[in-house]
């Protein structure tokens, strides 16, 4: 083991990620859900069907899994078979009192290096490795080793660090090192005492004030004494991914992402100036603009699974998906989390995290409308969108669900020709 890995291991081994939690049902009873979870995001993940490995359930890893993600994962995917592998033995004690306290009988554990899941001799129609690339040595190594137990058809979903609001995190992780602060109670009593002196205008400030999870010594030694980290700006996402010879399939909510909502606080020019520009210029300049990306959260396939990545043909769904005369056979699926939130005259509200839509009665049948099980082209002949003179409907329909889409708060499905035979 390489001194980074051991580091990395020891933190873990004191501090087990994230804080325990006890009892699964419970949790997700409070509305705890993980981004990119396959039990929620298939649509995402494979927008041409779920991959069907013959003679044996599909396979999940949850690769640096922690207290509770391989459990959950094999919690909300009983058809699945999972395997958490994660280097600290404290984590995967943890995962064990919970696959006895719910009877996960599709879970796997494994202690050991993600490098060196190869040899495991499994192939993984999913991938979950969340918070925990960033950490290695060699983030790259890392990918690789997972992209080389990718099945075909399969998706990734992976978290790393953003790196704009991270700034101040990395000022003081600079300082504390200097200071040799340790990762024991004093060293984190000190330095909870120093992030409390920090000017107003310390770029850690803002991080600090919006990361409630920091309360707990964990996820604070986790932030600021961590002995190797590092974070992603949206082109560096792209650049590590092709290295790896993956391919970029979304973001996991658009809504960060798309001058739509996320430049919403900006004049309307400077929102049309951004959004007209290409996607992947558009959700860099996004980035610059807002600096409240503390993390990126994304899909990855294999390069040859994406046809023609970026485009229309390819698997992932892009802007341009909603210019070609085929945009009828995709399949909308309201994202996980959005819920209507009451009424207002005629008028319907949503609700997803902190967005909150008001749509008009023909709009909110769309919405209503978009659950995965049928095609958008189908959506156009709902009776609420009679009144809709036939020569704008679909102009106006195609608008709207494109408009969903970049808000995050609709996932589409390849139906037609581009679904998986
Ligand atoms: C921040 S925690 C994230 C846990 C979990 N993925 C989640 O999102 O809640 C990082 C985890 O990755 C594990 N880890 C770090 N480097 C690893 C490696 N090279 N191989 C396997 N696990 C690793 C750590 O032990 C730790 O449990």
């Amino acid at each position: 083991m390489d001194d980074v890995t051991r580091s990395v291991a020891r933190q873990y081994e004191a501090w087990a990620y994230p804080p325990p939690v006890t009892d699964l049902a419970a949790k997700i009873a409070e509305g705890y859900f993980e981004l990119g979870n396959p039990a929620d995001y298939a649509a995402l993940l494979w927008p041409r069907g779920r991959p069907k490995p013959a003679g044996r359930a599909p396979a999940i890893l949850s690769a640096g899994c922690g207290t509770l993600q391989a459990a959950y994962l094999a919690f909300t995917n009983r058809d699945c078979e999972v395997t958490g592998v994660d280097l600290s033995e404290a984590s995967l004690a943890h995962e064990r009192f919970l696959q006895e306290r719910h009877g996960l009988a599709n879970l796997r554990l494994f202690r050991g290096d993600l490098r060196e899941v190869a040899s495991l001799g499994r192939r993984f129609e999913g991938i979950v490795c969340s918070g925990v690339l960033h950490h290695l040595a060699d983030p790259d190594e890392g990918l690789r080793a997972l992209a080389s137990v990718l099945a075909r058809g399969g998706a990734m979903t992976l978290m790393l660090y953003g790196a704009t609001a991270r700034t101040g995190v990395y000022m003081l992780q600079d300082v504390l090192r200097r200071l040799k602060v340790g990762q024991d109670a004093a060293g984190v009593a000190f330095a909870r005492r120093l992030v409390e002196q920090l000017p107003e205008h310390h770029f850690a400030r803002w991080y600090l004030r919006g990361a409630a999870e920091l309360a707990h010594d964990t996820a604070f030694v986790d932030t600021f004494l961590h002995p190797q980290d590092r974070a992603y700006t949206v082109p560096q996402v792209f650049d590590f991914l092709e290295r790896a010879g993956l391919a970029f399939g979304g973001w996991v909510d658009n809504a960060h992402y798309f001058a739509d909502a996320a430049l919403a606080r900006f004049a309307p020019d400077v929102r049309a100036a951004v959004a007209a520009l290409p996607a992947r210029e558009q959700w860099a300049a996004v980035e610059m603009l807002t600096l409240n990306l503390g993390m990126h959260v994304f899909v990855a396939r294999d390069a040859r699974d994406e046809a023609a990545v970026g485009g229309p043909a390819g698997t992932a769904i892009t802007p341009a998906d909603f210019d070609t005369p085929g945009w009828p056979d995709l399949v909308p699926h309201r994202a996980p989390g959005l819920q209507r939130a009451g009424t207002k005259g005629n008028d319907v509200l949503y609700r997803r995290g902190a967005q909150t839509i008001e749509l008009g009665p023909g709009q909110a049948a769309l919405l209503d409308g978009a659950d995965g099980s049928r095609t958008a082209g189908q959506l156009l002949a709902l009776p609420a969108l009679a009144q809709v003179p036939p020569g704008t409907r679909d102009a106006r329909v195609r608008e709207f669900l494109a408009q969903m889409w970049r808000l995050g708060h609709v996932h589409f499905g390849r139906g037609g020709a581009g679904a998986l035979a």
